[in-house]
Order: C-alpha cells, then sequence, then structure tokens
C-alpha cells in the first residue's frame, strides 16, 4: 500500500478501532497450541477487542496461523490484518546453542547466517516479527537471563546486536523476519542478580555500557523495540518519557513500533508510578509505548483518557500510524499470510542446511576450561564411561527455545556412541536436582526434563562402569529452569548430588573430563580440582551434543571463548574484565598491604576471565608493532602482531584487542574491547594480525556527556583473552 493511503486509512478508524490496534495478546485466545510464557491472568476483555486487536504471538503453525487470520480478518470492517509475534529467540524448531554461548564463537557472521536461518524457518510457518535479539549487557551471573545474553561487553554486544538484525531482517523479503531488539533499556543490571528487581546507574554508565547495544541494533534497522520491566532512574521503562521519546525516538532516530514487555504496563501499578489502570495507561501512551503486550488495559483506557481530553488523541494516531507502516513494510494489506506455506514449511524446518548452521555455531561457541595431561581429546580405542545426568538428556536448548522439538534431539550418550560404539558405557549417576519443585511453574516447558530416579541405583551403577573405564566423561549442568527468565540463584555453583557424584568418581583415580551443560557462568570450586578436563558446553542447542562430541575426541578442535567471566565465588559478584580503574588498586597506588582494593578472603580476579579460551593446540603471541606511535584525527595506527601455531594441529584463534585511556576527563576502564580477529592456522603456521586504530576506538562519554575522545596517552594490549596480553603505548594528538 502507498505510504498515503495508510493516512487515509487512519482517518477512516474510529477511535476504539485505533485503540483496540494498540492491544497485543498471547495466542491462547485464538489457538490451543500457543506457548503461554509469564503469569496467566485473566484478561477480563470482550469480544469486541478480541476481534480488533493488532498483534498477537506465540501461535505457530502455517496452517494454524493463516485460519487465524482468515477468521479475523472476516470481521474486520477495515481489513487490517493482525500482526503474528514470537518468542522465537535463538531458534524455531533448529535451535542454535544460547546467545550467552554463541557470543563464545566470535563470529559475528556466522551468527548472522543462524539468524537468517531462524527467520527462514519462522517465516515459512507464518510469524512476521520475532522478540529478538536480546542485547542486555549483563555482568551478574546470578541473574538468569544472563543466557539470552551475548555477555559483559558493550563493543561485542553491540557487533553481535546488528549481526542478529540482519540476520533476522535481510532484505525484508517473505523469508525474513522484523525484529524486535529488547529489553529497553538496562534489563539486564538488576540489584541483586534478582530478576524484576530495580535498577539504578549513572546516566554516565548507562549511555557508556549499557544502551550501546540497543543503539547498535536500531541502527541496524531493527523494527521494533520492547521495554524491560525495570526502572531506569527512577521510573520504569514502560512508563518513561525520557528513555522512550528523547532518547530512543528524538536522539537515535527509531521510527519503528514500542511493544511493552509482558504486562509491562500495568505493572506501574505495582512499582507506585501508576494510581490505577487509567493512569498507567496514560503513562505509557505518553512515553511512547505503542504496543499494550498482554493486558487490557490500552483498550480498556485510552478511549476515556482521549474523551476526558487528558492526552490528545495524537498520540494514540501515531502509535497506530507506526505499527500500520510496519504491516505496511512487511506486505500484509497484500498479502496477509505473507511467508507462511505449508509446503516451505515441511522442506525448510529442520532441514540439513539448517541442521549444518546450528551444527557449525555450537562447534565455535563450546570454550575448552581446562585440559590437564592433555587428557583431551580422548583416544577413540580406549574405554569411556559416559556418566551423569546430562549424558543422556535431550533437554539442551535452554528456556527460550519454546518451540522445540525435543524429541528429535540427540543426547550426548548417542552422538559418542556413534564414535567409539562398545567403547562408550553409559550410567545416568544422579538426577540434576533434589527438589524440582524450587523451579516453579514456567507454563510452556514443565514437564519436558526427566524426572527422580533411584539414586544410589544410579551411583552404584555409575562406580561399576567408571571402575572398568580407561577415562570418565560426566556430564553435570543446571536444570534448563534453573538459568533464564525468573531463574536467578543466589548459590552459582553446580549441585550438590552431581558434586558427591564427582566426588565419588574422583575417587576412583582415573582421567575425568567433565561436561558442563548450563545458562551462567557457574562457581566451580566444587569441580575443578576433580576434573583434569572441563569443557562448557552451554545449553549447545538442538545439534549441540553431536558437536560436543566432535570436540571431546578431537574431530573438532574447540576455539570458543568466555564473553562474561566466570567468578571465584558469589561474592566477587559483579566481576568482570572493563572495570574503572581504582584509587587504590592492588599493584603501582603506592599503598601497601591491607589499604587497596581487594578481599581479605579472596582473589579480585575471577576464575577464568572474559576472552578465555583453550584450544588442543598452542598459539605464540609476538611483540605488538606499531607503524607509528602518535596519530591525529587525520590518521590512523596500524599495530601488528605476529602469532604462530606452535602446537600439532590446525586451530582457530581470536585474537583480541583492548585499550586503555590512561588519563581521562572522567575515570576510564582498566580495559576496553575495541577489536578482534579470529584466524585459523595449521600446526606451525604463523601470520601477522593487524588492527587499525583510529580516532572512533578512543571515543566515550567524557566529563560533559560529549560522545567524543580526548587527546592523550593511552595503552595498546593485543591477546589470546582479556588478561593475558602484549602491551605498547601510543599517543593521540
Ligand atoms: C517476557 C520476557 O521478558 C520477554 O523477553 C518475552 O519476549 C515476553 N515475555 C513474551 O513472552
Amino acid at each position: 500500500m502507498e505510504k498515503g493511503k495508510l493516512l487515509e486509512l487512519l482517518n477512516e478508524m474510529t477511535l476504539e478501532e485505533k485503540v483496540y490496534q494498540l492491544v497485543q495478546l498471547d495466542g491462547g485466545l485464538y489457538s490451543e497450541n500457543a506457548a503461554v510464557t509469564g503469569p496467566k491472568v485473566k484478561l477480563g476483555i470482550n469480544d469486541e477487542v478480541i476481534n480488533n486487536i493488532g498483534s498477537v504471538y506465540n501461535v505457530f503453525g502455517a496452517e494454524n496461523l493463516k485460519k487465524i487470520q482468515d477468521d479475523y480478518l472476516s470481521k474486520s470492517r477495515l481489513q487490517i490484518p493482525l500482526l503474528f509475534c514470537a518468542d522465537v529467540i535463538y531458534g524455531y524448531k533448529t535451535v542454535l546453542p544460547i546467545p550467552l554461548a554463541f557470543a563464545c564463537s566470535w563470529n559475528p557472521e556466522l551468527v548472522k547466517e543462524g539468524m537468517e536461518m531462524i527467520a527462514k524457518e519462522t517465516s515459512a510457518t507464518g510469524i512476521h516479527g520475532v522478540f529478538s535479539p536480546m542485547v542486555d549487557l549483563v555482568r551478574d551471573p546470578r541473574w538468569g537471563r544472563v543466557m539470552e545474553s551475548t555477555g559483559e561487553d558493550a563493543y561485542l554486544n553491540s557487533i553481535y546486536a546488528k549481526a542478529e538484525v540482519e540476520g533476522f531482517q535481510g532484505d525484508f523479503n517473505n523469508e525474513h523476519v522484523a525484529s524486535c531488539v529488547k529489553h529497553f533499556a538496562a534489563y539486564g543490571a538488576p540489584e541483586a542478580g534478582r530478576d524484576y528487581n530495580t535498577v539504578d546507574m549513572s546516566e554516565r554508565k548507562l549511555r557508556q555500557d549499557y544502551l550501546s547495544s540497543y543503539k547498535a541494533a536500531v541502527d541496524a534497522g531493527c523494527k521494533m523495540v520492547m521495554t524491560s520491566f525495570n526502572t531506569v532512574d527512577g521510573i520504569p521503562a514502560s512508563g518513561n518519557k525520557w528513555l522512550m521519546r528523547e532518547v530512543l525516538r528524538e536522539e537515535w532516530g527509531f521510527e519503528g513500533v514500542t511493544v511493552s514487555d509482558y504486562a509491562a504496563i500495568k505493572e506501574l501499578i505495582y512499582h507506585g508510578v501508576a494510581e490505577d489502570e487509567n493512569h498507567a495507561a496514560k503513562l505509557a501512551i505518553e512515553a511512547g509505548v505503542d504496543f499494550d503486550m498482554k493486558t487490557p488495559i490500552y483498550a480498556n483506557h485510552l478511549k476515556g483518557l482521549v474523551e476526558r481530553n487528558e492526552i490528545n488523541v495524537k498520540l494514540i494516531d501515531e502509535a497506530v500510524l507506526r505499527i500500520l507502516n510496519l504491516k505496511n513494510d512487511l506486505g500484509l494489506f497484500e498479502n496477509p499470510y505473507r511467508g507462511a506455506n505449508e509446503i516451505l514449511e515441511k522442506e525448510v524446518i529442520g532441514c540439513k542446511g539448517n541442521k549444518k548452521t546450528a551444527r557449525s555455531l555450537s562447534e565455535e561457541s563450546i570454550v575448552l576450561l581446562k585440559n590437564d595431561n592433555k587428557v583431551l581429546p580422548l583416544d577413540k580405542n580406549k574405554k569411556i564411561a559416559l556418566i551423569g545426568p546430562y549424558a543422556n538428556e535431550k533437554a539442551l536448548v535452554g528456556l527460550w527455545a519454546i518451540s522445540a522439538d525435543q524429541k528429535s534431539i540427540i543426547p550426548l550418550k548417542e552422538a559418542m556412541e556413534n564414535k567409539i560404539g562398545d567403547n562408550l558405557s553409559y550410567a545416568h549417576g544422579c538426577d540434576i536436582i533434589d527438589d524440582y519443585s524450587l523451579l516453579g511453574d514456567f507454563g510452556y516447558m514443565m514437564q519436558k526434563m526427566s524426572v527422580k530416579r533411584d539414586c544410589e541405583k544410579d551411583l552404584e551403577e555409575a562406580l561399576e562402569i567408571a571402575a572398568d573405564a580407561d577415562t570418565i566423561v560426566v556430564a553435570l549442568g543446571e536444570h534448563t529452569l534453573q538459568s533464564g527468565e525468573a531463574g536467578s540463584r543466589t548459590d552459582i555453583s553446580v549441585n550438590k548430588q552431581q558434586v558427591e557424584l564427582l566426588e565419588k568418581l574422583h575417587e576412583l583415580n582415573k582421567p575425568i573430563v567433565c561436561v558442563l551443560f548450563n545458562g551462567r557462568p557457574l562457581i566451580l570450586d566444587n569441580v575443578i580440582d576433580k576434573v583434569d578436563g572441563l569443557v562448557e558446553a552451554w545449553f549447545p542447542g538442538s545439534e549441540g551434543a553431536l558437536a560436543v562430541a566432535d570436540i571431546l575426541f578431537g574431530d573438532i578442535n574447540p576455539s570458543g571463548k568466555l564473553t562474561m567471566s566466570f567468578p571465584m565465588n558469589v561474592g566477587q559478584i559483579p566481576v568482570y574484565y572493563n572495570e574503572f580503574k581504582t584509587g587504590r588498586p592492588i599493584l603501582g597506588s603506592g599503598h601497601t598491604g591491607r589499604f587497596v582494593s581487594k578481599y581479605i578472603d579472596s582473589p579480585n580476579e575471577p576464575r577464568y576471565p572474559f576472552g578465555y579460551g583453550l584450544s588442543y593446540t598452542k598459539f605464540e603471541y609476538g611483540d605488538i608493532q606499531l607503524d607509528k606511535d602518535i596519530f591525529n584525527i587525520n590518521n590512523s595506527i596500524k599495530a601488528s602482531i605476529s602469532i604462530k601455531n606452535v602446537g600439532d594441529i590446525k586451530g582457530k584463534e581470536t585474537v583480541q584487542m583492548y585499550i586503555q585511556d590512561i588519563v581521562g576527563s572522567v575515570v576510564r576502564p582498566v580495559k576496553e574491547l575495541r577489536g578482534f580477529k579470529k584466524i585459523e592456522l595449521e600446526a606451525n603456521e604463523s601470520t601477522i594480525v593487524e588492527f587499525i586504530i583510529t580516532e572512533e576506538d578512543l571515543r566515550f562519554f567524557t566529563k560533559d556527556m560529549n560522545f567524543s575522545s580526548e587527546p592523550g596517552k593511552f595503552k595498546l594490549f593485543i591477546g589470546t583473552n582479556s588478561k593475558d596480553v602484549k602491551a605498547a603505548l601510543f599517543e593521540y594528538r
């Protein structure tokens, strides 16, 4: 439809029709196969609203969605099609590793390919928009939703945000979908890591670290933005005019559709910034929130607010027009089914190519944390005992893969058997947790995991097969519901009964490799000394176990590197690599002994830093060479470093470049990632990796809150992770 016609359409709409267009409800009202993803409440709305709302989410299936669209349009006076959205975050049926895992690939191109794959599956089933990417910066692993994030670094998160949006949206043909970046803003920083809790930080920190990944998604053209549940400077995002209008629309020029998170407009009342539903509706529409997700607050109150002159109808008109524009950009007025196609759906979903993409990303996401005495890779001719609650488990996709076809997932046992047949023995060992009641109800996925078994017998069997094996592989981890939304934990170590199993196995004095399946950095002190090898598999996706087996047996050389630090203990949290400099650093402050910034009972450093990950080969770094050590706005510095694979097999390495601003008008971090390159080298091969440093790399929010650079001296670091680096100095004039 021509843009001019949209205005005509808007003018034809009654006030009720406009208001209902701003409502987005869950698919349970329209279809039995809808997935529930939040608290269930009685909605209290009538059929007139249901027949006229703008959007529905979390219903699937081309045939089903066509039928819903037909029914809806058969009752629609103005023939404005429904917009179908869905929580397809990192996979529809073919599921990628969780974002905290795929980030460890340091391979944005492959991530983009992954999102293109997801868009193909999702659009064929008839969905128009996905509530993804989730780009919240995270530094507190107690928060369950770290699994959905790409980690603790603003620069890297922004690169992934762009790649994901581009993958989902492509050139916006029918095989792509509209992308909704979330959760705007700073949802990843709840106090004490407790989900839905207060977020409170300086504007400088917000802008410097937390906002950049959303901005990167907006700059990449994402069509929708979802509000967050939390406060930003005391005002919840869904009623925060400064955030939603001044920053998002006026500063960043976002012209797309905003959507509240699940019932977040209603929650303005519980936050205590709105007296009642009427007031909540007013705050949200004034803030520029277009869709009210999950509640009837807009439906029941916006009309009255206009009629009583409490708000200007223009606010409603502009919100409706943005939604009509999105529907028009998607081509829904010409083809309300859009990509929905039963034949294509069958062909494309779970096809070989899609599986291959997911598997490649799983391979690059897995992080080798420890490999003493070269226990890995495993020898295919030796006897391996595979033990543990994740050894034969199919729940490998994490919490936000609500449509995954779990039955068809290959568990680790089968993947390893494919390689070594009878040389593999298996025992369950123990359950993932001992108290399932702690997990609460999460609608769609409650019944998907194995249930309690006979623990004593499990242990006996495990010890029996372990006694007969050359090497023990123990597959441990978190229950899916222990991380993800509302999955905050104060104790983030491996569960007690799994540690007890490991202790018993350790007593056998055999080499042990532990594979972890989890959604967050864990505290590993109960595990680390009892194992020779440690592989962080995360929730590795629908093809993940195959990738894990490839890595265990050395068919793939691991290359993943952490994008979130693994704390030594809970007391250190938040611990992240790019912390500010303090006046009393441990080294170099002139102070000694007690009066420096440290703990008296723990190191400051995390167990594993940002950027860390081992390989089966070894890379040797030369010294940094600079083509000049002073530069200005008109030129740049070329930094080069030689890297040699000194091991005896081919391997991939992510070379990381960090900068420290030595003196700034405000305190600056000890280092910040400003570039990286993933290379692959044959055994004995060497190469020169180059980075170009420009003025742009030095920009930050200065004392006057300008995003600019300041002349001065800088430290440059290049290395294999954020801690083990080579250093050089340069100056910007
Ligand atoms: C709440 C979550 O915060 C959000 O990420 C999700 O998209 C919505 N529920 C819809 O299920």
